[in-house]
């Protein structure tokens, strides 16, 4: 039989296991659910084994645990390195789901007239590692497995990947491998396949204005005390000016900058800016001056709220002033940002710019390189290979703007070539209400996976 045949006859079951696995609450950054991200590991354990992996382990660390399982049927084989991560992002405001985002289900949508599946997880990153785990399972099961595999799914990738580094810098002989395969990015759509070779950095940091030492009536001191939070307000608005330029000095020093001739390639992929506001419902984008939308997302750095909080937000009116303000503020960065110095930066600046009737708080939460791969590689190759096969299409290289951490620290201490071998797209709800992944995406990825294993050990062996 082949794999698509087996394909063909397990889809049913396929869809099933995901939707279990999909039912388990595993969200990583809220201690609530603890129980559940170790759920959801031996879940990816017990997957592995049925699936054929040896050595399937469940490697402990400070924090959740990295799976880990093989098949090596040759050791002069190539070896194919998997990477994915069964922790989700927090499902809230659950509100504004419409079904639970816990309890899967199938529903139709213009962009997947054949079903998508709705749930927290289903496309970050459930839905994609799973998809590595059945192709694994239809090579075995057909006798089709051309390469040596190795997984290594992790649980701690919405909240900073703090334990990866240290097990794959004590693991690089396990670990060794001739390419990785992560699917954990998106492509540009089912008619425009595209295999992402960038991807931004970031640095997270907290931030606390503090006025007074408790919070005061807004009449008896209003206008003559500081309000920590109109103090916040004006000092974030300062870090952009008005060409949405980032003010923090030297936090452009080190931004790689594109020739003419890569920015006109980036811009030739197929984008168009009136369906990209009609999908989300806006007038008019917004973003630094003198780059393009596409530029805007895979090539410039950029600085975003992504929280603000302080003072009286119940019902009613209250007249306080508060004592304190808090934000939270993320910075995406791109080659050769690194990130703790842009955290530095960004500390001395935000010190810098508090007047003297506040006092200014500054922590960095996590951070991560930024990552470019080679769009050249024997990996890239098979990948290329491997879409135009199942898409009838050969995919387009692209930049975006998300970050995967751990690809940097892969690149340089695993020395292989990452290949970040997305099937989802940017419509698919990532970290919002709704999250859903393609029932077509899940089952071309699977088929393109294992195509790839066949073109990646064709190439090798040339
Ligand atoms: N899968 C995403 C990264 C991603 C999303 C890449 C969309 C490309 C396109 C990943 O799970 C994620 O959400 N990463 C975090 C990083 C992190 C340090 C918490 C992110 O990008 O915010
Ligand atoms: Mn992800
Ligand atoms: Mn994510």
């Amino acid at each position: 039989m082949s794999v698509a045949a087996y394909l063909e006859k397990n889809k049913d079951r396929f869809l099933q296991e995901l939707f279990d696995l999909l039912r388990i609450p595993s969200v990583s950054a809220d201690p609530k659910f603890k129980g559940d991200v170790v759920a959801a590991a031996n879940f990816v354990k017990n997957s592995l084994e049925k699936a054929g992996a040896d050595q399937v382990e469940i490697c402990e660390t400070p924090g959740f645990p990295i799976v880990y399982g093989e098949k090596i049927i040759d050791p002069n084989l190539p070896t194919v390195l998997v990477y994915g991560h069964y922790d989700v992002q927090p499902a809230d405001p659950y509100e504004l789901w419409d079904s639970p985002p816990f309890e899967p289900v199938l529903k139709k949508t213009a962009i997947h007239p054949e079903g998508a599946i709705f749930a927290r997880g289903a496309a970050d990153d459930k839905g994609q590692f799973y998809m590595h785990i059945k192709a694994f399972e239809a090579m075995m099961a057909t006798s089709d497995l051309p390469c040596n595999v190795k997984f290594m799914i992790e649980g701690e990738e919405e909240i900073g990947s703090d334990n990866l580094d240290k097990f794959v810098l004590a693991n690089k002989e396990r670990l060794k491998a001739d390419v990785i395969l992560i699917s954990d990015t998106h492509m540009i759509g089912m008619d425009n396949p595209s295999i992402t070779v960038g991807l931004r950095g970031m640095a997270y940091m907290e931030v606390e204005v503090c006025g007074s030492n408790r919070d005061l009536h807004s009449g008896s001191y209003g206008g003559a005390v500081a309000n920590p939070i109109n103090v916040l307000c004006k000092m974030i608005a300062s870090l952009k000016d008005e060409n949405e330029h980032i003010t923090i000095p030297g936090f452009y020093e080190k931004v790689q900058e594109l020739s003419a001739a890569q920015r006109q390639r980036l811009n030739e992929a197929p984008f168009d800016l009136s369906e990209y506001k009609g999908k989300l419902d806006i007038q008019d984008v917004h973003g630094e001056k003198g780059y393009s939308t596409i530029e805007r997302i895979g090539i410039r750095p950029t600085l975003d709220v992504n929280g603000i909080w302080g003072g009286y937000t119940g019902e009613g009116a209250k007249t306080v002033l508060p004592s304190k303000a808090f934000a939270k503020i993320s910075m995406r960065l791109v080659p050769d940002q690194d990130w703790h110095e842009i955290a530095t930066l960004f500390e001395t600046h935000f010190k810098a710019i508090a007047p003297a009737s506040v006092t200014v708080k500054v922590k960095a939460h996590h951070g991560g390189a930024p990552a470019v791969v080679s769009d050249s590689s024997l990996g890239y190759q098979a990948a290329e290979a491997a879409m135009e096969e199942t898409f009838g299409k050969r995919p387009i290289p692209t930049r975006e703007g998300g970050s995967i951490p751990i690809v940097a620290l892969f690149q340089k201490e695993l020395g292989s070539d990452p290949i970040l071998f997305g099937f989802g797209l940017d419509t698919d709800a990532l970290h919002s209400p709704n999250e859903h992944y393609g029932v077509k995406n899940y089952l071309i990825g699977i088929e393109t996976i294992a195509s790839f294993f066949r073109h990646f050990s064709a190439l090798q062996g040339k």
